[in-house]
């Protein structure tokens, strides 16, 4: 069994170096000034989406640590091994309420058929859809790989008080959206491979939506899109039904 277990951990470990490596080096370029002003001048440039959240690092913070590449590496482990598929039915993970500390599951958020997309930008779909943010370990705990753009300073969580009192902060950040925390098992964070952060669409109990891995692949827009399309289908879905 032990040894299945180590076969397993070696493949894992081997699909993982040559993406692990291109980060590293990635981080390590990005430590020379110079460079990191250059490729974030260039990728504000190229602009993309108003909507999208546009990826910038602090001069002062420092890219190529022991702690960095510890986060990075979690972070493409938990994208390897995730549950969540696109198109396969959605993993039903325990989260927290953030009110009461009551456990239910994700898919109690979702509304019939309605899409339920993981974070905000839903209000003005909110009429179709609904949304839920869950939030998960912290990416930058001020006691592991700090950074100085975290809008705020939380050290890693120890127990469930430590995460749902974070949490009452990130609610401030998406007002009129339910938050709900990620159980102490990380479930949520390990089957949607969620870490750094990521978004998601749920309808019917599948994925309908899954967005890139965050932050370079945090995209609303797409998001956006998807929403857009999805309404589109359905005006003219109701408009079949008047003409029958
Ligand atoms: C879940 O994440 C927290 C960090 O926020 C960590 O302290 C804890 O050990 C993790 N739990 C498991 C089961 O890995």
């Amino acid at each position: 069994m032990s040894t299945v277990k180590a076969i397993k951990n070696a493949i894992v470990c081997l699909a993982l170096l040559p993406r692990f490596l291109a980060a590293a080096v990635m981080f390590w370029l990005l430590d020379f000034i110079c460079i990191r002003k250059r490729v974030f001048f260039r990728m504000r440039q190229q602009g993309g989406d108003a909507v999208d959240p546009p990826l910038c690092v602090s001069d002062s913070n420092r890219l190529f640590s022991l702690e960095s590449l510890k986060a990075v590496w979690h972070g493409h482990k938990l994208d390897f091994l995730k549950a969540a598929r696109l198109g396969r039915a959605a993993p039903n993970t325990d989260v927290v309420q953030l009110e009461d500390q009551r456990r239910g599951r994700i898919l109690d958020h979702a509304k019939g058929e309605r899409p339920l997309a993981f974070r905000a930008v839903v209000r003005r779909h909110g009429d179709i859809a609904d949304s839920v943010v869950v939030y998960i370990e912290e990416a930058h705990p001020s006691d592991g790989w700090t950074s100085t753009d975290a809008p705020y300073q939380i050290p890693r969580h120890r127990c469930l008080e430590d995460r749902l009192r974070a949490a009452q902060l990130m609610r401030l950040e998406v007002p009129g959206c339910p938050v709900v925390v990620d159980s102490m098992e990380n479930s949520s964070n390990a089957a949607y491979g969620a870490y750094f952060d990521r978004l998601y669409i749920l309808q019917g109990g599948k994925i309908v939506y899954q967005g890139g891995r965050g932050p370079e692949g945090y995209r609303i827009s797409e998001l956006r899109d998807w929403l857009d399309r999805y309404r589109a289908s359905l005006d003219q879905s109701n408009n079949l039904v008047i003409h029958v």
